[in-house]
């Protein structure tokens, strides 16, 4: 404490705010470093793998049953999953936290990943219908395990899709999105 101790008051205030004002660095630093891992991907109940399964030829529409015949593209229920893991791979761990979600009648409590606001009205199907793909919204889901966020499905976003439709002038009605 000696340097300190030769320094003026005014001196140490100095030296305390900016010990401080590192500290205070630090610590947005660590949080911005862990916030990544704070998001819906680690926070899944069961571990799945998107990518084992499209590796496997297993289509998305399989599962995501939803997206060609309704606004929702649908989250497999467990019987689905049990439709093939009643005989795959049954001695992996993973695929024994499934059966017991199966065995229980429970359904898994998955967090979503991509959630627009209740005033935002989106439907799948018009999309599926005119050719756009997954990717397109989504991010290449296939090289994913757990679903995890890449696109920010703003309205800018939206519309600059719209903004290229020969019927953009339709598409950009407010309506089409907020009804
Ligand atoms: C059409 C058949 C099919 C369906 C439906 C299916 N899977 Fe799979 N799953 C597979 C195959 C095939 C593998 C790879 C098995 C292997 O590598 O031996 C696999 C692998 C897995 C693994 C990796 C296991 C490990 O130990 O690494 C998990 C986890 C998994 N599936 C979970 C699920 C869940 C959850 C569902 C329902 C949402 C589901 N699967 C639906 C066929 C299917
Ligand atoms: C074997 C079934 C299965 C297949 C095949 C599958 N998914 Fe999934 N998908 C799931 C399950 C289960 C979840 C929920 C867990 C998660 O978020 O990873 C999910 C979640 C998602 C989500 C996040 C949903 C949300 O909460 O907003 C997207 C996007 C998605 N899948 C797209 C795709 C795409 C694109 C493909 C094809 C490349 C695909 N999935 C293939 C089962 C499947
Ligand atoms: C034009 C953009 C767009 C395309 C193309 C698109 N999605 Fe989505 N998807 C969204 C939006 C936006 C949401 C959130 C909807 C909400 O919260 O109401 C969503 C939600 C989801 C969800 C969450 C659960 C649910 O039931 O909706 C899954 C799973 C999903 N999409 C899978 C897919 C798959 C698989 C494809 C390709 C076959 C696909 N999506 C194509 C924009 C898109
Ligand atoms: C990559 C291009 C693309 C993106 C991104 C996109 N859309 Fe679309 N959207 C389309 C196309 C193409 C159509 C179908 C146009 C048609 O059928 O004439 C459409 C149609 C729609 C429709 C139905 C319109 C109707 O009256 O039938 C709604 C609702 C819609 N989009 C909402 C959204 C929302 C909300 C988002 C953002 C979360 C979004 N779209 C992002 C291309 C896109
Ligand atoms: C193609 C779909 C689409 C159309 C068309 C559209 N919006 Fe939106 N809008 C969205 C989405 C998605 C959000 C939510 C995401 C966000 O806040 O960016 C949103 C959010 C908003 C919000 C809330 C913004 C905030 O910061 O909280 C307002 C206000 C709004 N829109 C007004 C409008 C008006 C006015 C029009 C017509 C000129 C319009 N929107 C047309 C998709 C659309």
């Amino acid at each position: 404490m000696r340097i300190l101790g030769s320094l003026s008051s005014r001196q140490r205030l100095i030296a305390g705010v900016a010990v401080i004002g590192l500290l205070v660095l630090v610590v947005v630093a660590a949080l911005l470093l862990t916030s990544g891992q704070t998001d819906a991907a680690s926070e899944q109940p069961l571990a799945f793998n998107h990518e084992i399964h499209a590796q496997r030829g297993i289509q998305c529409q399989y599962c995501h049953y939803g997206v060609t015949k309704s606004p929702a593209a649908v989250i497999p229920s467990v019987e689905l999953c049990m439709g093939c893991h009643a005989n795959v791979r049954t001695e992996s761990p993973i695929i024994q936290e499934l059966t017991g979600y199966w065995e229980r009648q429970e359904p898994i409590p998955w967090k979503r990943v991509y959630e627009q606001p209740s005033y935002v009205y989106f439907t799948h199907q018009p999309h599926i219908a005119s050719g756009v793909t997954c990717g397109a919204c989504h991010g290449d889901v296939a090289s994913m395990t757990v679903a995890h966020q890449v696109v920010d499905q703003t309205m800018g976003f939206c519309l600059g899709c719209h903004a290229d439709q020969q019927n953009k002038d339709a598409l950009y009605d407010c309506a089409v999105c907020h009804r």
